[in-house]
């Protein structure tokens, strides 16, 4: 499976189908027509170009609903539940964070905020979304046994890379890219640093994309 980053926490995942998770790329060009589209939550810089795109969208209630109302064919669904979507299962996993649908005026509650496991040709990925550490992420190792964990290290909206070191051992993924940082000043971090200090400590791969870059997983 090909994983393109587009930057921020946008990723588009290619196997016999094409999954983008979180369709925000300031600083590129999204891929149009991708087959699903996962949102994890309803900050704009993750809901992103959802109601443009208007593919098949999988997001929790609430946030379904709203882009229900905006014509797109979205599939809602809760922490804990699974999908299948084109012969893509969603898991979605708990995040703790926040979310809100903004719109002209003060906007509305986008339920709770997620993360996703996606299963696709026996490969599956975590992308955790916008979250703090919280240890029942070794549940989804558990329960999931990730081969890649997509984390968070920006700070300030989400954890930054002392806890993503915590949060990667807590899922056991082999592997680790991050994600969510670089995208403005305020969440500025050094992915370098993370991937040498992750690395040197345990034997999770750490490898840092680019926006526009791709990998092969
Ligand atoms: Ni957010
Ligand atoms: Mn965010």
């Amino acid at each position: 499976m090909e994983l393109t980053y587009f930057g921020h926490s946008c990723v588009l995942l290619k196997g016999n189908k094409t999954v983008l998770v979180d369709p925000f790329a300031p600083e590129g060009e999204l891929p149009e027509n991708p087959d699903i589209v996962a949102v994890t939550h309803g900050h704009a810089d993750h809901m992103g170009a959802a109601v443009a795109l208007k593919r098949p969208t999988v997001a929790i209630n609430e946030v379904a609903k709203y882009l229900k109302s905006k014509g797109v064919p979205a599939e809602g669904m809760n922490h804990g539940g699974t999908i299948m979507v084109e012969g893509v299962t969603f898991h979605m996993v708990q995040a703790v964070h926040s979310s809100w649908i903004e719109e002209a005026g003060i906007g509305f509650n986008g339920g709770g905020a997620a993360g996703f496991v996606i299963g696709m040709e026996g490969t599956r990925i975590y992308h955790a979304g916008d979250t703090a550490l919280f240890s029942d992420m070794k549940l989804v190792g558990e329960l999931c046994h990730p081969d890649i964990a997509l984390l968070p290290i920006g700070g300030r909206f989400t954890m930054g890379p002392n806890e993503a070191m915590i949060a990667a051992r807590y899922i056991g993924a082999p592997l680790v890219i991050p994600i969510h940082y670089n995208t403005w000043p305020v969440i500025r971090q050094d992915p370098e640093q993370f991937k040498t200090a992750l690395e040197r400590t345990t034997d999770i791969r750490v490898i840092i994309l680019a926006p526009g870059e791709k990998t092969t997983v």
